[in-house]
């Protein structure tokens, strides 16, 4: 007799290990540039070089650990909410294969100086049309589960996913369009401020959908699942979600204050950016909220506490974006450090928290293992990355503000007061700081890597942890 699982989890399983492998590798390169920021030369050869490994780093934790955390849990979620297996196991498995491909196809073109110079859309043509590929054969795959549901209702978590699925599939196709030249060179279709402006449409909408949409997919299961409690309200959820995506898609111009962008457009990017806190604060809320009578677990619940931590940081660095795009703040924050640290307080506290909380919970179920091997190591981490986050924004919140002071310095005869390299010697200290916490958060993720390795390879089967995950299949 063969065993059959009720749900395709295999898909699942690799993409959550894969998950843990493609961030140790994407921190460890935001690592190294940060250390070259600091002793340039570590830049040995030009394939090391900053501004190769930069995009690759981006590249890295963005789609590869952001990207496959995402495929994990929507793929994971939509069957356990929607009571169905996966539609078209065949093209999910082309997912897996084809998302790495993308992946391993990025680690190798970006080193060599390969790219379309567009951020976050650094990779060229041929490698765009395999992402293209692989994008509409999970949207077939996700949406087709939907379909088949068991369920009345659609779970709230699978609009958030469906949300970021069709978007980043339009965003990329838009943003992407070129003449290519070679087979790995190839020009926008756009030019001048047209082409600025749809690369900050995709940009923003980069942030809105991929960095945001999805991995509030993920809190609308995961905490409630943890907690033990319902969603605090499902009717804010609705208005949430509805509110969110309208306002996204607005906000893009704000990466374009004082260019060469019509000052109207910029001014409509600065006032969708505004409105953009009420949405964002309000999916914070529903998931603050759901603690609601359960906050003593958080006293020894360490996945928990990833979990809300995670939308902590979401707040912040949700509150900070909007004042960043007010023009006069952005006058001082742009080109500075203080983007950087903004960034990282997104990347590092949210999408890195709430990705691996969610792994956390996921792993001992996806391998049939009562717990991770070492609950304590889930604490450990927690602490780490938390002090590792605090560190890193620190640092470069100082750094951004003496620097955006030092460039708009002037003496009484209207010369500068600094020069751009005194601003740079200025960052050094930070910059330190920055590598220290950048460090620590690296080392919690392997820390991660360790706990997940020990928990698949090294414990038992406890099969009694998931009795409805097995069903007997002659
Ligand atoms: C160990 C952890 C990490 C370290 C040490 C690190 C370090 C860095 C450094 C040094 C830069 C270049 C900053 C500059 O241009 O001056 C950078 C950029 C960036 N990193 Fe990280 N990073 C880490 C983790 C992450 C994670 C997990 C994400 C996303 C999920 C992320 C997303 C980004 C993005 C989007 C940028 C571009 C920022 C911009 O253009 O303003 N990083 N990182
Ligand atoms: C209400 C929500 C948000 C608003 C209004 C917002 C606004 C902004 C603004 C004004 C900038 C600076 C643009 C510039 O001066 O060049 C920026 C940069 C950025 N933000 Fe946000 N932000 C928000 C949330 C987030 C979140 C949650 C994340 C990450 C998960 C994030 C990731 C980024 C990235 C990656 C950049 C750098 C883009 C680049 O120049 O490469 N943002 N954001």
């Amino acid at each position: 007799m063969e065993l059959r699982e009720t749900y395709n989890y295999t898909v699942v399983r690799q993409f959550a290990l894969m998950t843990v492998v493609w961030g140790v590798v994407g921190m460890l390169v935001g690592v190294l540039i940060a250390a070259q920021l600091i002793w340039p030369e570590l830049n040995v050869t030009p394939w090391l070089s900053y501004g190769r490994l930069r995009p690759l780093h981006t590249n890295a934790v963005i789609f590869a650990f952001g990207g496959s955390a995402l495929f994990t849990t929507s793929y994971y979620v939509v069957q356990r909410t929607c009571h169905a297996r996966l539609f078209a196991p065949a093209l999910a498995s082309f997912t897996f294969w084809g998302w790495q491909a993308v992946i391993v196809l990025a680690a190798i073109t970006l080193p060599l100086g390969i790219s379309t110079a567009k951020e976050y859309a650094e990779l060229e043509w041929p490698i765009d049309i395999l992402i293209t590929l692989v994008w509409v054969s999970y949207a077939v795959v996700f949406f087709g589960t939907v379909a088949k549901r068991k369920t009345p209702h659609i779970y709230v978590a699978n609009w958030f996913f469906g949300a970021f699925i069709l978007t980043v599939a339009v965003l990329h196709l838009v943003n992407s369009a070129a003449v290519p030249v070679t087979f790995w060179k190839s020009y926008s279709v756009y030019a001048g401020v047209q082409d600025a402006m749809v690369q900050w449409w995709y940009g923003h909408n980069a942030v809105g959908f991929f960095l945001t949409a999805g991995f509030l997919g993920m809190m609308y299961y995961f905490i409630p699942k943890q907690a033990e409690r319902p969603i605090y309200s499902y009717r804010l959820s609705v208005v949430h979600f509805w509110a969110l995506i309208f306002t996204y898609m607005w906000a893009g111009p704000h990466h374009l204050h004082y260019t060469a962008l019509p000052d109207w457009a910029q001014s409509l990017g600065m006032i969708f950016s505004l409105i953009l806190l009420a949405p964002s604060w309000g999916g914070m809320i529903n998931g603050i909220m759901t603690l609601s009578g359960a906050w003593h677990k958080l006293r020894d619940d360490p996945i928990l506490k990833f979990l809300v931590v995670s939308l902590s940081f979401y707040g912040m660095s949700t509150f900070e974006g909007p004042m960043m795009a007010i023009k006069t703040v952005n006058a001082l924050s742009h080109y500075t450090d203080w983007t950087v640290g903004h960034v990282h307080s997104g990347a590092l506290g949210w999408v890195g928290l709430v990705s691996m909380g969610s792994l956390y919970y996921l792993i001992p179920r996806l391998y049939g293992r009562a717990t991770m091997h070492s609950v304590q190591l889930i604490n450990v981490h927690f602490w780490v990355a938390t002090i590792g986050i605090v560190l890193y924004i620190a640092a470069m919140w100082i750094a951004g503000v003496m620097q955006g002071l030092m460039w708009r310095a002037v003496n009484d005869d209207g010369t500068l007061t600094y020069s751009f390299a005194e601003s740079v010697k200025a960052t050094y200290p930070y910059y330190v700081i920055r590598l220290m916490g950048g460090l620590l958060y690296f080392s919690g993720m392997l820390i991660m890597a360790w706990n997940v390795w020990k928990t698949v390879a090294g414990q038992r089967p406890f099969e009694a942890s998931i009795p409805a995950v097995r069903v007997a299949h002659a």
